[in-house]
């Protein structure tokens, strides 16, 4: 499964999941391009990577600010990848968070879908229309297993990440036949240092590790998948 000269787009770079994901891509040659809401944090993620990749700016190394839930500014942003690289190959749409909260609290389900629907719906709309150009894509969003069974406080959450699965599905569907193809991933719990710290006695042996589910969402970014779409992958490690 190589990535030589293949374009990725990755939002959410700068969280826990999304740095592992990136040098994942970069490992298997891909060109990353990453859209960051924050200036500063957008020189952390290229300087975080010089290791990686020889120098914080390498040519197939792509952090700039924007916004993934600004259509505008992803506009803009996806504009500069095809300047720099002609092409956008995979979208890896990571973007999103957690937040308990009521079933009735209408402003909390509103952040969370801004933060994990808005931010993936406005991001594949800006890599859509380079791919259709040319008749190839792969689009793998980050969902969760809470989306497939709503809970007590966690109403905002099971609500957005729910939507996901059915546009996920609605997408395949309409995309079906222009070689792109649209997949969701639902991950349960993610081994990292944040959900470490807050769950002590949590035994994170159970958890998916960033590296598994960086596994599968790199297969379906890869030319090779080109079998799977509108899936909605449950990733439950040893949960
Ligand atoms: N952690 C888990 O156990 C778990 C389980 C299932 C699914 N997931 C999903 O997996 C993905 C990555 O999770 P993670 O643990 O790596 O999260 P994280 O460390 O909190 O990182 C979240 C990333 O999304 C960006 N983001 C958050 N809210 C946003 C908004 N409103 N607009 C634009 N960008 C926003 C953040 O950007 P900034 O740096 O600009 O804040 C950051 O890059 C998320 O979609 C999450 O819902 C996580």
């Amino acid at each position: 499964m190589s990535f030589s000269d293949r374009a990725v787009v990755v939002t959410g770079a700068t969280g826990n999941l999304g740095r592992t994901v990136v040098r994942m891509f970069l490992e298997a040659g891909a060109h990353v391009a990453m859209p960051v809401r924050d200036l500063d944090r957008a020189g952390e993620l290229r300087a975080s990577l010089g290791d990686r990749v020889g120098s914080s700016d390498a040519p197939h190394l792509i952090a700039d600010t924007a916004d993934p839930a600004d259509a505008a500014a992803m506009t803009a942003f996806v504009d500069g990848v095809l300047r720099a690289w002609g092409r956008v190959d995979a979208l890896a749409n990571l973007a999103g968070g957690y937040a308990a909260g009521s079933a009735l609290d209408l402003e909390g389900i509103e952040r969370l879908w801004a933060a994990n629907v808005r931010t993936a719906v406005t991001a594949t709309a800006a890599c859509v229309r380079p791919m259709r150009a040319r008749g190839y894509g792969r689009i793998v969003t980050v969902g969760a297993l809470a989306g497939l069974q709503g809970r007590r406080s966690g109403a905002g959450y099971a609500m957005a990440k729910g939507a996901l699965i059915r546009w996920t599905e609605s997408l395949a569907a309409e995309l079906k036949g222009e070689g792109i193809t649209a997949n969701v991933v639902l991950p349960s719990t993610i081994d990292h240092p944040v959900n470490r710290a807050n769950m002590p006695k949590a035994d994170p042996a159970a958890w998916v590790t960033p590296a598994e589910l960086g596994a599968l969402i790199r297969f379906l970014c890869s030319a090779e998948a080109s079998g799977v779409t509108g899936a909605a992958i449950p990733v439950t490690a040893r949960t």
